[in-house]
């Protein structure tokens, strides 16, 4: 399997992982399975995705029975951002670790740089009587020092952080100690993030893409949790281009989004409950796209336009100082300016 280099620890992240978001705990230990039987060594969950017990229970299976070692696998959770205090953050890893049954991770992500404060009865966000959530004001800055702490205890082999911006990325790359290793942020061929790819390769952070096939099924997951939806919820697997080329390569939609991130040495980290669909993308190192076809993959980026999570969700995270997106109205706004510009000319 590839793997990108991670610099400071010196690891070798696997550029495809499983990705276990919204996953049954039933489906993840069959997809944890199927996934360790057809070659996947890295796995993604996270203290939010409820995913960390189904999985630790399918690792120490492989572990115990000999067929793995801990030193063939590459596990990340993340931090939630309920766990931001500098004061939870040992917390969290423990229950996170616990869980696991492991003693360490490989990876361990600050899930997003905004704040909610802890509901300690329900560990989950606190919401408001209004149902907005209740933001705290903690820097980001003061989370990741304690997470470096975790580095120096060995119970973390190397830190990165998820859904910052480039100003943000830069901030804390400047404050750190222990630099972070990995950007873990949405990315598919609407949302391809160009700028923030070459920053950090400037800065030495691997890339994670999430939802790099668009991550179908999201918006009903919005609508019955949080009664929010996109309008226009993007389907790229569908996209004529992306058809096309499946057909030219003979591979499938999927597999020509994933290796169109991972020919550029970006990780993915594509979810599915499904045994074929798992070992399909995986399945993406026996081609690679002309230079053409790359060029035409890179013109479906829409920008801004493109993000699906924009944690808008979250009722009132817009209002947070670290919100780290453009709000609705200013991306509209630039689309409009964009529009009117192109009409000029
Ligand atoms: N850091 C963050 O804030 C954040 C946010 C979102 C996601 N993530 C991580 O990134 C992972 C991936 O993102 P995601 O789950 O949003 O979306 P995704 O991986 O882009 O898409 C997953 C969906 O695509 C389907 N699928 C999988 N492989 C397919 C294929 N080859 N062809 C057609 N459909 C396919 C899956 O259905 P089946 O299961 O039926 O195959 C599932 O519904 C998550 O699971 C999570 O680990 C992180």
């Amino acid at each position: 399997m590839k793997t990108v280099r991670l610099v400071s620890s010196g690891l070798e992240m696997p550029i495809v992982g499983l990705g276990t978001w919204r996953a049954q705990p039933q489906e993840v230990e069959s997809a944890v399975n199927a996934a360790l039987e057809c070659g996947y060594r890295h796995i993604d969950t996270a203290f939010n995705y409820n995913t960390e017990e189904p999985i630790g229970n399918v690792l120490k299976a492989w572990l115990d029975s000999g067929k793995l070692k801990r030193e063939d696998l590459f596990i990340t959770t993340k931090l939630p951002n309920f766990g931001n205090r500098p004061s939870d953050v040992e917390r969290f890893l423990n229950l996170s670790l616990e869980k696991l049954q492991l003693s360490y991770v490989d990876l361990y992500l600050m899930h997003m740089p905004f704040s909610f404060h802890l509901n300690e009865a329900t560990m989950a966000p606190l919401i408001n009587e209004d149902g907005s959530f209740s933001l705290d004001l903690v820097d980001y800055v003061d989370t990741w020092k304690v997470m470096q702490k975790q580095v120096e205890q060995g119970k973390v082999r190397s830190i990165g952080v998820s859904n910052f911006n480039a100003e943000q990325l830069r901030r804390l790359h400047d404050c750190a100690e222990i630099k972070p290793e990995v950007l873990q942020v949405e990315m598919h061929a609407y949302l391809q993030q160009k700028n923030l790819r070459q920053l950090c390769q400037s800065l030495n952070v691997a890339v994670t893409a999430y939802s790099p096939l668009g991550s179908p099924g999201a918006n009903s997951h919005f609508s019955a949790k949080y009664n929010y939806s996109l309008n226009d919820f993007p389907d790229i697997l569908g996209h004529p281009l992306v058809k096309e080329l499946a057909e030219k390569y003979s591979k499938s939609p999927g597999q020509i989004l994933l290796r169109h991130l991972t020919q550029e040495n970006v990780i993915v980290i594509p979810k599915s409950g499904n045994p074929e669909r798992i070992k399909a993308n995986l399945d993406i190192f026996d081609f690679e796209l002309e230079q053409e076809d790359l060029t035409k993959l890179d013109q479906l980026d829409k920008g801004e336009n493109g993000r699906i999570f924009n944690f808008l969700f979250f009722k009132g995270v817009e209002n947070h100082p670290c919100y780290p997106f453009k709000k609705p109205e200013e991306v509209l706004e630039r689309q409009e300016e964009r529009e009117g510009s192109t009409k000029q000319l």
